[in-house]
């Protein structure tokens, strides 16, 4: 019988999560959201547009049931509301961020607005009188459309633009940040909305410009890392980080061929952002794959720019910390080369599945994988040199109206569970947990037709009623307890 509770415990330790346990008294916990899908008003005052407002209304029938951010969840008059809802939660972070042409109009800092500084100063103090400290990115995805109109993120000069809109950041709402994310997962709005152009601003040019984007949105990051490093870290003491996008992937067989798709999976999504700000260059096999099919393809260089001397020196190691958007876990195996395709997904080369027995939330592509994560964290530990991480999203998506979301619950419960392993286990330096998202929001592509928050909202009515659900009852206790229970 002894030998019988032996093994069992074995298995536990081994098998499944073991989580009884506690964080450390200093783990910050807490949510995020992004100004463009929450905020709202987006023509108020001298607001400048920008490539979301103009993409939406451009091309309506590219977002789910015509949706948009025009109101969103109205933040920008229910901000009290939602920071009411954060300090009940008992949150000690909230990670926000900065809409650029809402503080520069035109893009550039030759004209403030006097209402955009209000409005963020207005939430740093709300924030302030409940203890809850911001995460503030400067850049989620809403490039002016100034900007736009100078090339946008293929332009490399972005960059320059990018940093001194940072700068005017760090001068007019510095002495109220301590945790600064320059960009946000500078992967997805390339591949998105300079690939597959099913972002804004729409561009599909899959193979060449999603890169270029990569390496000026890599450039702008670091540029405004020294900015904060020369100028303001003295009088300020805050830190910055880049806020990257994940995915965990396993071989889909025991195959050569596909332990190598994982790899490049792994490389083609975490490497090519984390690689250069770590190591200074693209991951080289990716450097050797693209430049082999460019010269195969009759092109004279390779479709991936070079980064020069110069960049990098800035862009290696230009962070505090790593800020990680971990949500699912793929399949990946081998796809069939096609040389004449020149596209991102040949140069990756990998196919995508999932298991049948994961459960799926309200999109195609989230499924419920918490070993994922344990298993992102180290090996990110181990080939990027153990890099200081905020875990800046993971979250769970499901149909709007539901508010009993015991599946968000499940969600939450497994990934603080592996986020515990792998502080405690595999010694990972993760400093803290933000869930994506707060409220209910617009979910680019997919508009309302699906919700990640632990708040839900009628974006019917007129107020935009707030309900948490059952999942913020449940955070809530994980907060205030600091430990897992199960
Ligand atoms: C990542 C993005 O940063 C965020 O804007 C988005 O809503 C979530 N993932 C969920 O898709």
């Amino acid at each position: 019988m002894k030998l019988f509770f032996l093994l069992v415990c074995l298995f536990i330790e081994r098998g499944t999560p073991l989580c009884q346990k506690c964080f450390p008294s200093d783990f910050l916990w807490g949510t995020a959201t992004s100004s463009y899908q929450i905020e709202g008003a987006w023509n108020i005052s001298d607001k400048g547009e920008n490539i979301w407002d103009w993409f939406v209304h451009t091309y309506p029938e590219n977002i789910t049931n015509q949706g948009n951010g025009d109101i969103a969840s109205d933040f920008y008059h229910h901000y009290e509301e939602d920071i009411d809802l954060m300090a009940n939660l008992s949150a000690q972070v909230y990670r926000m961020s900065l809409s650029w042409a809402r503080i520069l109009p035109n893009g550039k800092r030759d004209y403030i607005s006097e209402e955009g500084v209000n409005f963020y100063k207005t939430i740093f103090e709300k924030l302030r009188s409940k203890n809850i400290e911001p995460v503030v990115t400067i850049y989620h995805w809403e490039l002016p459309m100034t900007m736009h109109e100078l090339g946008g993120w293929v332009n490399p000069e972005m960059a320059d633009y990018f940093a001194d809109y940072a700068s005017v950041c760090y001068e007019l709402f510095g002495s109220y940040v301590k945790y600064w994310v320059t960009v946000n997962e500078p992967y997805m709005q390339c591949i998105q909305g300079y690939g597959s152009g099913i972002h804004a601003p729409g561009i599909t040019d899959t193979g060449v410009a999603d890169y270029q984007c990569l390496y000026a949105q890599l450039l702008a990051h670091a540029k405004a890392y020294h900015i904060y490093n020369d100028t303001f870290k003295a009088t300020q003491n805050g830190t910055v980080g880049i806020a990257l996008v994940s995915q965990w992937y396993e071989p889909l067989t025991d195959s050569e061929e596909d332990k190598l798709a994982v790899e490049r999976g792994m490389q083609w999504m975490w490497g090519l952002q984390m690689n250069p700000i770590i190591y200074g260059n693209w991951p080289q096999i990716v450097i050797d794959r693209i430049g082999n099919f460019s010269i195969a393809q009759g092109l004279n260089s390779s479709r991936l720019p070079e980064i020069t001397q110069k960049d990098t020196a800035l862009i290696k190691g230009s962070f505090d910390f790593v800020g990680l958007n971990y949500y699912t876990t793929f399949y990946a195996s081998a796809m069939t080369e096609n040389i004449s395709d020149i596209s991102y997904n040949s140069d990756r080369g990998i196919i995508q599945s999932s298991d049948k027995n994961w459960v799926l939330g309200a999109n195609t592509w989230l499924h419920d994988v918490p070993s994922g994560l344990r298993k992102i964290l180290k090996w990110i530990s181990i080939n990027y040199r153990s890099p200081r991480i905020l875990i800046t999203e993971n979250g769970w998506s499901d149909l709007p109206e539901v508010v009993n979301d015991t599946e968000r619950i499940n969600y939450i419960q497994g990934h603080t569970c592996s986020l515990l392993q792998a502080k405690y286990v595999d010694q990972v330096d993760v400093f803290g947990y933000i869930y994506w998202s707060l409220t209910n929001s617009f979910e680019w592509k997919t508009g309302y037709s699906e919700g990640f928050g632990l708040i839900q909202i009628d974006f019917n009515s007129p107020n935009r009623t707030r309900t948490p659900r059952a999942s913020y009852y449940y955070y809530k206790n994980l907060i205030e307890t600091n430990c897992l229970k199960h």
